[in-house]
């Protein structure tokens, strides 16, 4: 692997120990998936930053870090709201570990937004090169962007925040970014509940696995790719798709259906995991809100009161944004809360059942908060919310 020589003086040392070390990591990396250098990053996204999921190695290896990252760094969703910790019910043993991760990742310079749509708030072009870590981003950036990034893990997205820079192998090369499966989808229009994107998501992610999907016969909007690509992620470890006619990369691999192995998933098969049982709670968000999703939720919430807990999760930079679209949502009753979602904050592990409108969300909280999930649409989700069910 060819290491330049400004990286041959960040090795010696020249630049501290933790510079040095964060570059072993990213060579031996490197050395692994046969990378022949390394290449400049435009940004990088962190995950493992709510201290449920890290607890307390991942925090002491945090802080045992000294360094200072030279490209912009986002942090994934941590366990709490930061300025609503208290009225979420977070115990105060995890509010000082929380606070001390996040103090941690300060010090090395990470933009403190966490949240996992950082293309809400990041610029990200075609063809970027990234190391971004949290995998429903990752999806969206390969995807729906066009923009190139491995699925990283926490350490080795900081590593390359730290030196600016990431192996090159994997989808970082367009070789490796060619479809391998086939979805023929039949009954799906774009103009569909995000929802059906996420179980559609939900049931080809275990189809594929880590394959490339090619899918057909769908036109989804942003924010149903954002939901497909997520659930693909949680149930497969799908870090790209392509749609025919859709995203951008399709129109670069040329295929007739003949040449991969092709699935059919029906509406009919989608609308098979929707559940609508009561539920203790309901949660939106995961992925974190886009602005046009919050303010579709005002719209429905208008005039309504919620009667069990409804929590919607997005990035605080979008909060702030979207102020008023905030405090029109809150007025039903609903929690609109910024830093943190409905898996990684320890406040969803109190109740026993959750409705979601995400694939994502679906397959995750049963093993993470230890709850039963429902599957509903986003109008599902409100009527539940509000006892209309
Ligand atoms: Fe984001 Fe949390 Fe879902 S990090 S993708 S909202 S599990």
């Amino acid at each position: 692997m060819q290491i330049e020589e400004d990286d041959q003086k960040v090795l010696a040392g020249e630049y501290g120990e933790t510079p040095a070390k964060m570059l072993e990591i990213l060579i031996a990396l490197g050395k692994v998936f046969g990378a022949e250098r390394l290449i400049p990053v435009r940004s990088v996204q962190v995950s493992g930053a709510s201290y449920k999921t890290i607890g307390e190695y991942g925090l002491e290896w945090l802080q045992g870090l000294d360094a200072h990252v030279v490209v912009p760094t986002i942090v994934n969703p941590v366990g709490m709201s930061r300025n609503r910790y208290q009225e979420m019910g977070i115990d105060s043993r995890f509010v000082e570990k929380q606070i001390e991760i996040l103090h941690a990742y300060e010090k090395l310079g990470a933009s403190l937004e966490c949240t996992c749509t950082p293309y809400y708030l990041t610029i990200t072009d075609y063809g970027d090169h990234l190391a971004w870590s949290e995998s429903s981003a990752v999806s969206y950036a390969n995807s729906v962007i066009g923009a190139r990034t491995n699925r990283e893990g926490g350490p080795s997205a900081l590593a390359a925040g730290i030196i600016g820079k990431t192996p090159e192998y994997g989808l970082h090369l367009l070789e490796n970014r060619a479809p391998q499966v086939a979805f023929k989808v039949d009954g799906l229009n774009s103009a569909e509940d995000t929802s059906l994107y996420g179980g559609l998501g939900f049931l080809a992610g275990k189809i594929a696995g880590n394959k490339i999907p090619l899918f057909s016969g769908i036109r989804p909007q942003k924010d149903s790719l954002k939901a497909l690509g997520a659930a693909m992620a949680a149930t497969g470890a799908v870090a790209l798709y392509h749609i025919e006619g859709i995203t951008p990369d399709a129109r670069i691999f040329k295929y007739t259906n003949t040449e991969l192995e092709e699935f059919t998933i029906s509406r009919e098969e989608i609308l098979a995991l929707y559940d609508n049982s009561p539920v203790e709670a309901v949660a939106i968000g995961c992925p974190h809100c886009s602005p046009d999703e919050l303010i579709k939720i005002s719209e429905i919430l208008l005039q309504k009161k919620v009667i069990i807990p409804l929590f919607i999760f997005v990035a605080q930079g979008i909060i702030e944004k979207y102020s008023s679209v905030v405090r029109k949502i809150e007025m039903s009753g609903a929690k609109v809360y910024g830093d943190t979602c409905m898996v990684v904050s320890p406040m969803m592990e109190r109740y026993k059942s959750v409705m979601v409108n995400s694939g994502k969300a679906l397959a995750y909280i049963p093993n993470m908060c230890g709850a039963l999930s429902r599957l509903g649409t986003l109008e599902d989700c409100i009527s539940a919310a509000c006892g209309e069910k």
